[in-house]
């Protein structure tokens, strides 16, 4: 009997410590703390480069030239609008859909009508990667404003892609700090490694699908609050508590019911996410901007008390838990966190399916059977 029993082979649960591929598109230290893009600290990308570059550089493996930066940016500018069609068809979503799931469906329509995605090749798959990368924005903006019974924005040329995304969202363009910090926070999500979304998008396109239905299951992956969904959370646990005074009390209950307190954990930092130190200066700054300090404050009481509590453990914040602070003071309604996960990590997801499809191998496990054999069939009058 050829089953997999248990003690015949290796088990990895949640394939813990498996390595599914090789890459060098990124890499985490998660002892250290540290995080690269093609080889580059993640610090000096925040610091000097833009949502734009960081996609080129993952993608094509280099930082571009200034040629090849204006190239790809034009790229993405021509495809931001969407046709009347998908826009139509998203007038009768739901108006209380998640917009993740509005995400998911929307790009799977582009993806139906995209005439090439019949016949994937690597130019194909690179125009796909820029086509989805330079509509998500309008897709998340478009349905925000349908929902609240308003006409979508339709995308500017002249502006980047944070402070596109931002206007369409909001209905004005931000001003450049905030666009700025947009910018970033988009550099710090484009991409992180072999993550659960990016392995789901990855074992779709090695079956040779096309590269939507590869994001597809990317996104439906982001959607749950392990992963992307928890940035969301962290808001409505910062509700939750409701004041700096009930931090202690709310942290060490869920401890000790082993509660997760979200945006903490991950499976490969060990030390404190370096996106996360990036973002916490800016929850800071934004939230002295907007003279509303309260859930920064919280947030760093809850940083206190974890690291005290579990710190040892390995469990330090991570990208998520200061993410949505700034979001929210950017006037970003808290559902649409995780899909601007998504409107970046795009890149990620893309690059890596790219490089894989270079040596491509269909992702195949297996599993442990623990269940009966030799069991006799009966028939369906003789059950009870
Ligand atoms: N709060 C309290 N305890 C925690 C937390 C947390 N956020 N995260 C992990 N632990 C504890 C967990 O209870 C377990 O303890 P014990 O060994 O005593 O049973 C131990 O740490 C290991 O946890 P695990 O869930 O087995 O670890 P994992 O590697 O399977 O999960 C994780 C990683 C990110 C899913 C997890 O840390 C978690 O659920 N965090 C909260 C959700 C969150 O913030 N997710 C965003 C992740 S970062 C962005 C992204 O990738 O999307």
């Amino acid at each position: 009997m050829g089953c997999e029993f248990a003690g015949e082979m290796k088990y990895a649960r949640g394939l813990e410590g498996v390595t599914a591929a090789i890459t060098s598109i990124a890499c985490i230290d998660g002892e250290e703390g540290k995080l690269i893009y093609r080889g580059i600290p993640i610090e000096q990308m925040a610091e000097y480069s833009t949502f734009e570059e960081t996609a080129y550089l993952l993608w094509f493996g280099k930082l571009p030239t200034a040629k090849e930066l204006e190239d790809l940016k034009e790229k993405l500018v021509k495809e931001r609008a969407l046709s009347d069609d998908i826009i139509d068809h998203m007038r009768k979503f739901p108006k209380d859909a998640d917009p993740m799931d509005v995400l998911r469906t929307a790009v799977s329509l582009l993806g139906m009508t995209d005439p090439e995605v019949k016949n994937p090749n690597r130019e194909v798959n690179i125009r796909h990667s820029i086509k989805m990368t330079a509509k998500i924005p309008t897709i998340i903006s478009a349905y925000h404003r349908l929902r609240n019974g308003k006409d979508p924005i339709p995308p500017r040329n002249d502006l980047s892609h944070a402070a596109n995304f931002l206007y369409m969202l909001l209905g004005e363009v931000p001003d450049p700090q905030i666009e700025r910090i947009m910018d970033i926070a988009l550099i710090l999500h484009a991409e992180h490694g072999m993550n659960a979304s990016t392995f789901a998008a990855m074992v779709t396109a090695s079956t040779l699908s096309d590269l939507y239905s590869a994001v597809v299951s990317a996104i439906g992956t982001l959607k749950g609050p392990l992963h992307g969904g928890a940035n969301t959370r962290v808001l409505y646990m910062l509700e939750e508590i409701g004041s700096l005074e009930n931090v202690e009390k709310y942290v060490l209950d869920a401890l000790k019911e082993h509660r997760k307190i979200m945006g903490f954990g991950h499976r490969v930092y060990k030390a404190y996410d370096p996106r996360a130190r990036i973002l916490k200066r800016y929850a800071k700054e934004l939230s002295e901007k907007k003279g509303d300090t309260l859930w920064y404050r919280m947030g760093e009481e809850i940083e206190r008390i974890m690291i005290r509590e579990v710190g040892k453990k390995g469990i330090f914040p991570n990208v998520d838990f200061y993410s949505g602070m700034v979001y929210h003071h950017m006037g970003i309604p808290r559902d649409l966190f995780t899909p601007i996960f998504a409107l970046s990590r795009v890149v990620g997801w893309t690059a890596h399916i790219l490089e894989y499809l270079e040596a491509n191998r269909i992702f195949r496990p297996r599993a442990i059977y623990n269940g009966p054999i030799d069991v006799e069939y009966t028939p369906i009058e003789k059950r009870q």
